[in-house]
């Protein structure tokens, strides 16, 4: 887990200058925690294979929505990879470009698709031929061509959590492969749509790039088809789902991946788009966390500041983050579970950790910057954590922690 953004100095564990327990009596716990310097070297590390190249990365968004992270990306000349009108929202909030942004999501409705037009938008990555029909009236009604990909299902299995796979041909995702070319020949008759590429995505958090080769192919196949009728395709959208290390996984280095693609691509005049959410942020982020109780019994419980409400993916996947101590306390060493205050025993961030505790202790809850602070809710009534982003010495607050009174405020007692 130690990178030089998350360093231990003199027995503190520091987030690049500023140590954890300063910023924790500063704004308080539970506080998500993010390195501006982590952010940048991760978006260097996933671009550096495509210096030269004819391509485009969407930062997949649903990972981390955060404005900060957003403008942080967008300066650095991101796209975005946007499921719905409110991320559309938060791409233009952040000072986005719209030109660069792609609309991916099988639940997209003709309000959204009409907003999207307007904006500008790069391409709609289509889910189904009902919604392609639906982009091609809200587009003629405005009087637009809207440019559209289909996204295509290889049937190909991403071998990880079955949650987070999406290339099977029994997830919900994209259009049958099968399908693909009739649907785009279609597509050649609708006015409203100009057809400027293929996407696909099969899933997240792989460690083994194999899978992601497979669906590659068979999409360079179709490209190849349709090229051969006539229908040109302008760029190639291969999705998201690099793996990150949580614990000691293998994963591929976005470099030789794209080496990779680039060499399977060849001679084929196509523009490559890539929409990463996780590679991009899961190891620029913690969540801080105190230790509220202690109660050793069968097993040892540590009971924190945080919860399942603020990370949800230990109880959700079973997902392994580190959790290391801030501070420099040394033995006994025992075996804990690091829990959290919520009424269930689903509620836990990590089991049968060594870890050396006394109440009141700080924790930090490794590689979180991904679908960490995005898929917290206010379970319990337990307002969402502050967010907080170091740069160098500084630490702004770019979220502050909610009120109790903002819990209630969009509620009514009637009558
Ligand atoms: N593109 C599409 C169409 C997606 O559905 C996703 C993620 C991505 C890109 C970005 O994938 P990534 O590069 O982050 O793997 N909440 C789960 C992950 C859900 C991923 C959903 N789709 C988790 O915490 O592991």
């Amino acid at each position: 887990m130690e990178s030089p953004f998350f360093e231990r100095r003199g027995g503190r564990l520091h987030v690049e200058d500023v140590p954890l327990e300063d910023l924790a009596a500063l704004h308080g716990t539970p506080t998500y925690v993010y390195s501006r310097a982590a952010l940048v070297e991760a978006w260097q590390r996933f671009t550096s294979g495509l210096a030269g190249r004819d391509a485009l990365v969407c930062y997949a968004m649903k990972a981390n929505s955060n404005l900060a992270i957003l403008s942080t990306f967008a300066r650095l000349g991101a796209g975005f990879d946007i499921v719905s009108g409110g991320e559309l929202r938060r791409v233009l909030a952040a000072g986005g470009d719209p030109r660069k942004t792609i609309f991916s999501g099988v639940g997209k409705t003709a309000q959204e698709i009409g907003f999207a037009l307007a904006q500008g938008i790069r391409c709609f990555n289509v889910e189904s031929a009902s919604e392609l029909e639906c982009i091609d009236h809200v587009a003629r009604e405005a009087g637009k061509v809207a440019p559209i990909s289909l996204r295509v299902n290889p049937d190909v299995d991403a071998r990880t959590h079955p949650y987070i796979s999406t290339g099977l041909k029994e997830n919900k995702f994209g259009v049958d492969f099968d399908a693909a070319l009739d649907l785009y020949r279609r597509a050649t008759r609708l006015r409203g749509v100009h057809i400027a590429g293929i996407d696909c995505h099969i899933g997240s958090q792989l460690s083994d790039p194999a899978p992601l080769y497979e669906a590659l192919d068979r999409m360079l196949s179709l490209v190849d088809a349709l090229a051969a009728e006539g229908i040109g395709i302008e760029h190639l959208d291969l999705g998201g789902g690099l793996g990150v290390r949580y614990r000691d996984e293998n994963v591929p280095d976005p470099a030789d991946y794209m080496r990779e693609v680039f060499h399977r691509v060849g001679s084929r005049k196509l523009q490559l788009m890539f929409e990463p959410g996780r590679n991009l942020v899961a190891n620029a982020g913690l969540l801080l966390t105190r230790v509220i109780t202690l109660k050793p019994a069968t097993r040892n419980f540590a009971v924190v500041d945080a919860a399942m409400n603020d990370l949800l993916r230990p109880s959700l996947y079973s997902a392994w983050h580190a959790i290391v101590q801030v501070g420099s306390r040394v033995a006994p060493l025992a075996p804990w579970d690091i829990v959290g205050p919520v009424c269930e025993s689903a509620d836990f961030l990590g089991k049968e950790r060594q870890l050396a505790l006394a109440e009141g202790d700080l924790l930090a809850v490794m590689s979180a910057g991904a679908y960490g602070m995005v898929m917290a809710s206010n379970y319990n009534s337990r307002p969402r954590a502050a967010e907080v982003m170091v740069n160098g010495r500084s630490m702004d607050v770019v979220r502050e922690r909610e009120s109790f009174e903002s819990l209630y405020a969009l509620e009514h007692i009637p009558g």
